[in-house]
């Protein structure tokens, strides 16, 4: 049939703007309940992160991980093992600067003129390995909000505006995502602390100078739901 996949997308994209609109305006509650945390064995960084446990690799060049798709992916499976995409040097930052936009001085998304805005789109699209728009947008109304929109907000403000690279350089939504929206394998909770140590932690820096740390992105309660709890933004 040759309609299944257009109609299949339709039902997704009107699941997520149902959902959108479902729960669009209204604060999910107060963490309150939530904070019991499991008691992971080692220092998950909780404390502090003064004690990288011994020896902190020496500096592997990752090899090119899985030639990603160029944007072809409708949606891209994460991949299989310790999948976890490392940290890269964003390939992006020139058209970032073709676009307009200044990510030394960036803040907030919203602040950005809206010209420079939407040449920032294709880029956002590229970077998470999205088949078009409709990765974050419902059809015909780019004003809709839907949670993807909400994350990127999130993920603009507090990473690619807040943090840098290992030098000090700009990181771009492609230093995380590299074609996939889902960079994390959180199959192995024990590989998932490591890498955020190496990856996160230590190849990551602050715009703000301060000390990279896993409070830097989980606060000093060490929240996992980054997304949902700390952002705010309502689970699918
Ligand atoms: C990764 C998510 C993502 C993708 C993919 C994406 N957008 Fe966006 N788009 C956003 C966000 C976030 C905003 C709102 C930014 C803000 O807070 O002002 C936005 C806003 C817009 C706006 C401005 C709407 C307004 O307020 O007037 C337009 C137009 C737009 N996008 C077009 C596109 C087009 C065209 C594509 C495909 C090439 C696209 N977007 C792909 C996240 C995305
Ligand atoms: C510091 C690393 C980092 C940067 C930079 C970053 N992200 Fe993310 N992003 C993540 C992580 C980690 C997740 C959670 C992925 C998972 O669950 O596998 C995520 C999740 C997302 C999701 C939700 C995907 C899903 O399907 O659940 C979207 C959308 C997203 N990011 C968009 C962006 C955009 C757009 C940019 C650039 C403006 C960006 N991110 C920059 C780390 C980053
Ligand atoms: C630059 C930001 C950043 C830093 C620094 C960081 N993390 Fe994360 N971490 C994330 C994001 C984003 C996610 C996905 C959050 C979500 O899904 O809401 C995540 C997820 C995780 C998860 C998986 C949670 C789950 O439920 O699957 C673990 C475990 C974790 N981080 C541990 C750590 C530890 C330990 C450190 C310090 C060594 C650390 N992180 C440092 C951004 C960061």
């Amino acid at each position: 049939m040759v309609g299944t996949r257009k109609s299949l997308a339709l039902v997704i994209a009107l699941a997520i703007s149902g959902v959108a609109a479902a729960c669009g305006p209204s604060n999910p509650p107060d963490t309150a309940a939530d904070k019991q945390q499991d008691t992971a064995p080692a220092g998950t960084g909780t404390q502090d992160t003064t004690t990288p446990p011994a020896g902190s690799k020496d500096p592997q060049p990752t090899p090119p991980a899985t030639g990603a798709p160029s944007g072809t992916a409708e949606a891209p499976a994460p991949k299989p093992g310790k999948g976890s995409t490392p940290i890269k040097e964003s390939k992006m930052l020139e058209d970032v600067k073709k676009a307009g936009v200044n990510l030394a001085k960036t803040t907030t998304l919203d602040k950005i003129p809206l010209g420079q805005k939407k040449k920032l789109m294709p880029l956002f699209q590229k970077a998470l390995g999205y088949k078009d728009c409709q990765g974050c947008h419902v059809e015909g109304d780019f004003k809709k909000e839907t949670r993807n929109i909400k994350i990127t907000r999130g993920m603009w403000d507090h990473y690619v505006a807040a943090m840098r690279d290992e030098k000090g350089g700009a990181v771009f939504c492609d230093t995380c995502h590299e074609g996939t929206p889902k960079n994390l394998d959180r199959s192995d909770r024990k590989a998932m602390e490591k890498f955020m140590e190496d990856e996160y932690e230590h190849k990551l820096t602050r715009a703000d100078k301060k000390d990279n740390e896993c409070s830097t992105c989980h606060g000093d309660a060490m929240e996992l739901k980054i997304i949902e709890k700390l952002w705010g933004i309502a689970k699918n």
